[in-house]
């Protein structure tokens, strides 16, 4: 069963005068960042965060409808909720994210204990739609079909204190023909350099050492508003703000990653040297299908930039397996694709059609075992690769930014590297979360290094 979201609690006592919200989140981290938006405006109207359901006067679900899967298991949970209303029909329930505003008002007919459906455009109306429900106890729907403009600032809580989203734009204009996201995102709005550096500045002085800029496309920064200043310009300007230790950001798209931004990773300090640039697929031929607008070629001399300006940067990347036309000798370029660029990890997801995108009626889908095989394929190819580089870090001294402690052994740490790998050591009790450490790394697995304070 899916957990809720983890706010701090403020009070542990329950009081019946209190009123109390739960969220749960599925999808990316800007809908992990817009669930904080939608925390801050259910605090400022007087509701305090609570873990439990049973007791929950308010329960968001903050959905992701990128792949079915995510639907699926969302739909799953909201069915889960009935017992809930039946036991409490005052509780109110509300879907809000992207499948709230793909599916709209046919989540009441599924789910006629929803009591409200949000859309990612309305995130501000929060407040006003739950006084709405409270007044009438009827199904309220606010789903805007476009954002022309960026939706007013609301209130955030933080889910941590050390780590920050911020986001810098909305919505994609790119239409990758297998992405849903341009569909319930909207088109692409970038907030002010100026707002962005003061929410930083603001994070900076709160305690918070690490930010992440957060967009579809982050390399499509400013574009949308006169291209006076780009990506670049803005990474540096934030590296430039003292009282954050990293900077990093999510996700910036091959076609439009460029030198200027190399470079201005490459020479600054705060900006960490990790590139995740989703490549989809080793074929020139699904890369046209896809509309990603590059080919394996341009990719491979995009890495090798990195990597001759940036020798310690990692690279890591999504892959999508099984899209329409794959057959074995397309999908053999992709394995060899990997071969030949050794990501340091790489997320890979079988295709999923998503109605009204253009992959989801194109000849020749492939059958879902033959997906399997192929992703099982990848995942053992690309498994060996991310060991094999990470074995390379065994002995080195790394620095990590300390964020607690593990999740599955309070008597080991856990932190981060600037390349973003996972780095777990035995508690010595003088790592504060927040500050930055070195570890002597001892034991490099695929996913996480292991290692000990270095003295
Ligand atoms: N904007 C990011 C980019 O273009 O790199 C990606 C955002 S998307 C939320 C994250 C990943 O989901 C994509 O990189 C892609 O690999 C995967 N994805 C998107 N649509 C998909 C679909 N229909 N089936 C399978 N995977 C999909
Ligand atoms: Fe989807 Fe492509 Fe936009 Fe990424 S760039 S969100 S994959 S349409
Ligand atoms: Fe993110 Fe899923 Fe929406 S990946 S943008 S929450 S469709």
């Amino acid at each position: 069963m899916a957990k809720p979201d983890i706010f701090k609690i403020y009070n542990e006592e329950k009081n019946s005068d209190i009123k109390y919200f739960t969220t749960f989140t599925y999808g990316c981290q800007m809908n992990e960042h817009d669930t904080e938006r939608l925390a801050g405006q259910l605090k400022r109207v007087g509701y305090e965060y609570c873990d439990q359901l049973d007791l929950a006067n308010v329960i968001l679900i903050n959905t992701c409808c990128v792949r079915e899967s995510a639907e699926k298991k969302i739909y799953g949970k909201i069915g889960e909720l009935k017992r809930i209303k039946v036991a409490n029909p005052n509780v109110i329930i509300g879907i809000t994210g992207c499948m709230a505003q793909k599916d709209k008002e046919k989540i009441f007919k599924k789910a006629p204990h929803v009591d409200f459906v949000l859309g990612t455009h309305n995130i501000h109306e929060l407040s006003d739609v739950i006084t709405e429900i409270t007044n009438s106890r009827e199904h309220v729907l606010a789903v805007w079909d476009q954002a022309e403009r960026l939706a007013p600032d609301v209130p955030t809580v933080r889910k941590g204190d050390i780590s920050a989203w911020v986001p810098i734009m909305y919505g994609c204009n790119n239409f990758c023909t297998y992405c849903i996201v341009p569909y319930v995102r909207g088109r692409e709005r970038s907030r002010t350099l100026s707002d962005i550096v003061q929410e930083i500045t603001q994070l900076g002085q709160d305690g918070f050492k690490e930010i992440t800029l957060l967009g579809q496309n982050v390399n499509s920064y400013g574009k949308d508003s006169g291209g006076q200043l780009d990506f670049a310009d803005l990474l540096q300007a934030v590296d430039k703000i003292e009282s954050i230790e990293r900077v990093r950001y999510m996700t910036s798209h091959p076609r439009d990653m460029n030198e200027k931004v190399i470079n201005v990773i490459g020479e600054s300090k705060r900006v960490c040297e990790h590139f995740h640039l989703p490549i989809q697929s080793g074929s020139d031929e699904l890369l046209k299908r896809m509309n990603r607008g590059y080919t394996t070629d341009y990719y491979l001399k995009l890495v090798e930039k990195i990597r001759s300006n940036i020798p310690n940067a990692s690279i890591t990347t999504d892959l999508i397996v099984g899209f329409p036309g794959e057959n074995d000798k397309l999908f053999q370029e992709t394995l060899e694709l990997i071969k030949l660029v050794k990501f340091d990890a790489a997320y890979t997801f079988l295709f999923s059609k998503r109605s009204g995108t253009p992959a989801a009626t194109m000849p020749d889908q492939v059958e879902l075992a033959i997906k399997k095989e192929r992703l099982q394929k990848i995942m053992d190819e690309q498994n060996e690769i991310s060991l094999t580089i990470n074995k390379k870090l065994e002995a080195k001294q790394l620095e990590v930014l300390v964020e607690g402690s593990s999740k599955n052994d309070v008597n080991k740490m856990m932190g981060r590297t600037r390349t973003n790998k996972i780095v777990l050591w035995d508690k010595v009790g003088t790592e504060q979360p927040g500050k930055l450490v070195t570890i002597d790394i001892q034991k490099a697995q695929t996913w996480l290094l292991k290692g000990q304070l270095f003295a």
